[in-house]
């Protein structure tokens, strides 16, 4: 049996061109970058060429570029680095957040709150949209970090960042304003002068490049407190030994992506192949419904809630005819909790349980679309039949 991957926002398979890149990295060059001799030097420049790579990407400068060893770090440094610095100037930091965000930024919100930072989390509405005017309404004269994601990983939802850039840009005091772009860098513009953001992360394993390595870009002349002690690395920002092979991968990854041709004719691709799937499951499924924005929406994202029918059921028996999706829900502490995504766009405890969400890749057919709109329709009429839900 042929499988069917569609969970390209949970990780995406190594491209040819990044494994080749990479593979020199792991064997023969194997130098370390801090090292002065040949090896380290030849380390040093692939990191560097790497470095060059994201920076084209993002329209910024090579320098203002740091590696880390996954967006979770990532999204981490820039938010108790920015909390540290202020409270190291001797200033209390209120830092603004959404409600939808991933766990890499949620979580580090939370254990600041704990530790006495002042913390506000903005609402979205139905679609999943940040309020601005509740956003614009939390700001508070200490304010000092704003963190938006640029889209969302369960529901694909697209936020204006360029307009929240602007909102901030006009307040007297300065507000940095990050935003975590793993799941957009596929297809959206990234362009940060035109995003207007301080602050940016994003993933490699996300972009058909290798796990383990992440980006945030730091706009010059911020000062950040680093999180990781140790070595020089990183300008200071990130102790450790550099993942050369790591860097060297996801920077042929963001090279592959940085065409602006390709990244459209990709996205009309997968969008109508995300059209097809979501459509089809629409008509011929009863008691369906589309999560999040249909405009605003990532073209590989798929997200569907399935009345009187838990979306883990759903997702085992697709499973078994070999397809691969993913729910909203979260095995925390032996209890599954619903997606805080779903619950903060109004969704039922019952509809956040039963839903799924299919993500898109680049290689992602029309045969694939096919298949699970042909088995899918039997599996919820089943498992409907044994629901308790009813
Ligand atoms: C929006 C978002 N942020 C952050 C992360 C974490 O990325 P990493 O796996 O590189 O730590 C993910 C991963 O799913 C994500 O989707």
């Amino acid at each position: 049996m042929k499988k069917v991957y569609l969970d390209y926002a949970a990780t995406t398979p190594l491209d040819n061109e990044v494994k080749k890149a990479m593979e020199l990295y792991q064997t023969v060059e194997f130098g370390n970058a801090s090292s002065l001799h040949s090896f380290g030097q030849i380390a040093r420049s692939a990191i560097e060429k790497a470095r060059q790579q994201v920076a084209d990407f993002l329209h910024c400068q090579v320098t203002e570029v740091t590696f880390c060893g996954s967006a979770t770090e990532a999204n981490n440094l820039a938010i108790f680095g920015i909390v540290k610095a202020t409270q190291k100037r001797g200033l209390k930091p209120h830092i603004i957040t959404s409600v939808i965000e991933h766990p890499a930024v949620l979580e580090p919100f939370k254990m600041l709150a704990k530790l006495g930072v002042e913390v506000d989390y903005c609402s979205v509405d139905q679609q999943g949209i940040v309020k601005i005017a509740e956003l614009e309404k939390l700001i508070k004269l200490n304010t000092v970090l704003v963190s938006v994601m640029y889209a969302n990983n369960e529901i694909g939802t697209i936020q204006p960042i360029a307009e929240i850039a602007n909102l901030l840009k006009q307040r007297k005091a300065k507000i940095f304003f990050h935003t975590d772009a793993v799941q957009a860098v596929n297809y959206l513009d990234c362009d940060v002068v035109k995003l207007g953001v301080d602050l940016l992360t994003f993933s490699g394993h996300k972009i058909y490049g290798p796990k383990g390595v992440g980006v945030l870009l730091v706009k010059k002349g911020i000062n950040l407190e680093p999180i990781i002690l140790g070595g020089h690395q990183e300008n200071g920002l990130r102790g450790g030994t550099e993942n050369v092979a790591g860097i060297v991968g996801l920077g042929q990854a963001i090279k592959g992506i940085n065409n602006y041709e390709l990244r459209i004719t990709n996205s009309e691709k997968i969008k109508s192949l995300r059209d097809k799937l979501m459509d089809g499951i629409l008509q011929k499924i009863s008691g369906t419904s589309l999560n999040g924005s249909r405009e605003k929406r990532l073209p590989n994202n798929v997200n569907i809630s399935f009345g009187g029918v838990e979306g883990e059921s759903i997702l085992m028996a697709l499973d078994q005819e070999g397809i691969c999706v993913s729910t909203g829900s979260a095995c925390a502490s032996g209890s599954l909790d619903p997606s805080h995504v779903l619950m903060a766009i109004g969704l039922s405890h019952q509809k956040a349980h039963g839903s799924i969400r299919f993500t898109l890749g680049k290689t992602t057919t029309e045969k694939e679309i096919d298949s699970v709109l042909k088995v899918l329709p039997n599996i919820i009429k089943r498992l409907r039949a044994i629901s308790p839900f009813k």
